[in-house]
């Protein structure tokens, strides 16, 4: 039986989980692409260990005719990729894209169909640990919009740790988590603290002012954010534990280029489409574009 061939772009914490799902299927032919050399890939979760050995392909001369190309990339590493998706998409390559933000197609359109794309929110939280082993920290949970192009990715797993939810409107769902996470992501990587800094109702006031900012963009871009909204973000942020940091936060303390443009930059230019002002938002972008320079 000819095996489906399957590549995976940007081995890091979210290509190495899914390469966890997809190595148990003995149907694929799965092909590594990374920025790096890596000989392997660790990561834990729970009691299962998992030790992938890699086989990097950096020079690709020849066409790969990838049935299957799975993108883990942050979204500020898609223009140095540029040169890769031109050498791994065919026209037949069916396409995921896993990361976090919206309009997740577009950097992909120059280079296929807009009905070969599958864009992939994913809740998995994952950092590699002292000795480069990715600790995950909860299932993956893989959402994407109800179609037959998603069925196909769900069947190339076959890990039961992986949850998939198919939603009937996926854009609304990527705004509200975008909400959350730029609001929450900014806060908590501008103080440089944890949770616990909502204690301070000044917080937890500019917290709320971000969130109806972003609530404005979200709507002129067409998401159905519920009227109630800002109330239960407020009511989940009560019952954060104060530990609780952000991947801005993370990325901030490491001293990685933080993913702006996947989140409150996201609601700077949306905002700018349809000329709605967000003033926090920018001035947010504005800070902390300076640690992302220093960084990069
Ligand atoms: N980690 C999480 O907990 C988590 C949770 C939910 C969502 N997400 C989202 O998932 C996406 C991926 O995040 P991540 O945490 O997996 O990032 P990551 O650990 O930084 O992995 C990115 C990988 O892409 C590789 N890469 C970068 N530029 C490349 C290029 N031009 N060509 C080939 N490979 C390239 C990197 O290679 P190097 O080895 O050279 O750096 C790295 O291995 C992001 O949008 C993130 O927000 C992450």
């Amino acid at each position: 039986m000819k095996k489906t061939k399957v590549g995976i772009l940007g081995i890091g914490a979210i290509g190495s989980v899914i390469l966890t799902g997809l190595c148990k299927n003995e149907h694929l032919e799965l092909h590594h692409f990374n920025r790096s050399k890596k000989e392997m890939t660790m990561v834990q979760f729970h009691d299962s260990f998992y030790t992938i050995s890699l086989d990097i392909k950096q020079d690709i001369y020849i066409p790969l005719k990838l049935d299957w190309l799975i993108i883990c990339l942050k979204e500020h590493q898609f223009e140095e990729a540029k040169n890769l998706f031109q050498k791994l998409i065919s026209r037949k390559t069916k396409i995921a894209i896993i990361r976090n933000g919206i309009e997740l197609k577009e950097p992909l359109l120059p280079f296929t169909k807009e009905d070969h794309i599958l864009e992939c929110m994913i809740n998995c939280p994952t950092q590699p640990d002292k000795n480069q082993v990715y600790q995950q920290m909860g299932n993956a949970i893989i959402t994407s919009a109800q179609m037959d192009l998603a069925n196909d990715f769900q069947n190339l797993f076959k890990n039961k740790d992986f949850l998939f939810r198919q939603v009937e409107d996926l854009k609304t769902e990527s705004w509200k988590k975008l909400l959350e996470s730029a609001s929450l992501g900014a806060i908590t990587c501008l103080t440089g603290e944890t949770c616990w800094i909502f204690k301070d109702e000044k917080m937890k006031n500019l917290y709320q002012k971000l969130l109806e900012e972003g609530i404005q963009v979200a709507k002129a871009a067409g998401a159905v954010i519920p009227f109630d909204f800002v109330n239960a973000m407020l009511e989940k942020l009560q019952a954060y534990s104060k530990e609780k940091g952000s991947s801005m936060l993370t990325d901030r303390k490491l001293g990685r280029p933080i993913e702006l443009g996947a989140k409150n930059g996201a609601i700077v230019s949306v905002g700018k489409k349809y000329n709605i002002e967000t003033p926090l938002n920018e001035l947010v972008v504005t800070l902390l574009s300076k640690t992302n320079a220093k960084n990069i």
